[in-house]
């Protein structure tokens, strides 16, 4: 018996080796983790149980039939993140550049199809340079395989990519259809056809950094959901973003003990509105101060700023954060800020995740290049996103809500559960200034009426007690009781039932 005990332990030693100790050196050299060690780091100790360690494509073409590597260039398996079960796949760019063959497929649909059995978030790591070459249609194959459990999982398990190295052809489009892509920077990229491709067909010339690097998607494309420094910080980050999530749409979202009091008041909030109404100030203060432990999880920080959207908990639970942010363009809702926010908005509500939409916004971006670029469809993306999330929906209206996006920011008419408005909320059509250059125009050129006009104007309008006395408002709170007042309207929304008509699928405005 002793023999064949012995065998398996060869086997599996001479697996776990990969491509070979020269290709893992080469790895760490260009300042990379090895797929192994990346999902030690990732996981609880010693919770990893790998799956299909012995796998090998099966192509003959090319002088492949003598050159097969156990695992075929996929690490698969599952672990525990703080004690809570997770499927994790790991593309080992020792193995073939990581690429993708119809065996190296079959292991990761493989675990796609026990998370969404199971009921466990799956996270896929990558480092691969696409579609196996060698082995041409089995390899396409693959890829549409796993594209299908990509979409089937999403809304069921949350999916998670992170980006660890060149990423390109097929291994972009998977990603793509997960909840989160994260990236490492000055080390990952991810494009659908690379700069060689690029300079053939446009005669562009770009580096691989400039088309596809985490700068490009964390902050213009928008594709990635954030950007981190090395391997190390990347896979930290996601433990912390998991503790975050429930295992699927068939739980709640996890709970964890908070030591931050319910009714803890907030002094400083009752000064954070500056006197100046077109003086900025940092919503994230806002955040950091009625979340507890002052802590979230702030996703696609550096791409369409003007918004802020986190996870963050409240009495221990997640809650989902969407915030104006009057520091960037005054909070303006524009295209990338819209189709950030109703992404999120959508997330949460597949997840069972409750809203809480902080808003100070001057309403949508004018300008030709706005709506050339389809403000239009991509602002209703966040306001059908909010208008069919059937999650408990808390607002707070801390300065402007004004015209459509006073509508779209989670308001009473979109099924908003409990809304709130501090005393300095001005809820208009528009700001004063802009109503009377319309209402008043014959009298532009008479500054001392224009000047008494926009202030009856303000006076009228610049407060939240119109729409208070109309019921579109539940009440006016001090700023400082915010974080009791949230909590409490979100204690009441615990038990919320509400369906949307049945429906085979909406039709949201893509
Ligand atoms: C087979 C591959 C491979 C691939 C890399 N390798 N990509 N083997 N199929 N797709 C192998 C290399 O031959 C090399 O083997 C080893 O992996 C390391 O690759 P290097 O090129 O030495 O590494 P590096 O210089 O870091 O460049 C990485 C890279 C480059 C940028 C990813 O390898 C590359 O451009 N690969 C091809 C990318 C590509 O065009 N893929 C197909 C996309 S089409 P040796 O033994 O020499 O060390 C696609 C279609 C799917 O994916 C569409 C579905 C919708």
């Amino acid at each position: 018996m002793q023999h064949i005990l012995d065998e398996l332990e060869d086997r599996r030693a001479r697996a776990r080796l990969g491509g070979g100790e020269k290709r893992v050196e080469a790895q760490h050299a260009k300042g990379k983790l090895s797929a192994r060690e990346r999902i030690s780091l990732l996981l609880d100790e010693d919770s990893f149980e790998e799956y299909d360690m012995f796998v090998e494509h099966r192509c003959a073409e090319f002088g492949m039939a003598a050159n097969k590597i156990p695992g075929d260039g996929v690490v698969t398996g599952q672990g525990r993140i703080n004690g809570r079960l997770v499927y994790v796949f790991s593309k080992d760019f020792t193995v073939f550049g990581g690429s993708l063959s119809g065996a190296h497929a079959a292991k990761i649909t493989k675990i796609q199809d026990m998370a969404l059995r199971n009921g466990a978030p799956i996270i896929g790591i990558f480092d691969a340079g696409g579609a196996r070459i060698q082995e041409g249609v089995e390899s396409l194959a693959g890829y549409a395989e796993i594209f299908q459990r990509n979409i089937l999982a999403s809304g069921v398990v949350p999916q998670i990519s992170v980006i660890m190295g060149p990423c390109a052809g097929g291994d972009v489009y998977s990603p793509a259809m997960t909840d989160f892509i994260f990236m490492v920077r000055d080390t990952s990229y991810m494009y659908v056809t690379g700069p060689d491709v690029v300079k053939t067909v446009t005669n562009e010339i770009v580096t691989h950094e400039e088309l596809g690097g985490a700068r490009v998607h964390a902050t213009k494309s928008g594709v990635a959901d954030g950007a981190f420094e090395n391997d190390i910080e990347t896979l930290l980050q996601i433990r912390r973003l998991v503790d975050f999530l429930p295992g699927s749409n068939r739980e709640k979202p996890p709970a964890r003990e908070s030591f931050d009091d319910p009714d803890r008041l907030e002094e400083s909030l009752d000064r954070l509105i500056p006197a100046n109404p077109n003086t900025p100030y940092d919503m994230k203060e806002l955040i950091e101060k009625i979340v507890d432990e002052g802590d979230f999880f702030e996703l696609s920080p550096d791409y369409g700023k003007n918004i802020v959207i986190a996870l963050a908990r409240m009495e221990g639970e997640t809650i989902g954060v969407v915030a104006n942010q009057p520091m960037v363009l005054a909070g303006v809702l524009d295209s990338d800020a819209s189709r950030k926010a109703a992404r999120f908005v959508r997330f949460c509500d597949c997840f069972d995740i409750p809203i809480v939409t902080l808003v100070d916004v001057p309403g949508f971006l004018p300008g030709v290049k706005q709506e050339y670029g389809g403000l239009i469809k991509h602002g209703a993306k966040l306001l059908f996103a909010y208008g069919e999330a059937t999650v408990p929906k808390v607002t707070v209206i801390t300065r402007k809500a004004y015209g459509g996006a006073y509508d779209v920011m989670s308001s009473k008419h979109l099924r908003g559960d409990v809304n709130y408005a501090w005393p300095s909320a001005e809820i208009a059509v528009m700001g004063a200034k802009g109503a009377v250059e319309i209402i008043f125009r014959n009298e532009i050129g008479e500054p001392e009426k224009i000047a008494e006009r926009t202030k009856e104007y303000r006076d009228r309008f610049a407060n939240p007690f119109v729409a208070a006395s109309l019921g579109y408002l539940d009440d006016v709170i001090k700023p400082h009781s915010t974080r009791r007042r949230i909590i409490r309207a979100l204690r009441t929304l615990k038990n919320k039932k509400l369906e949307n008509p049945w429906k085979k699928h909406d039709n949201i405005p893509l």
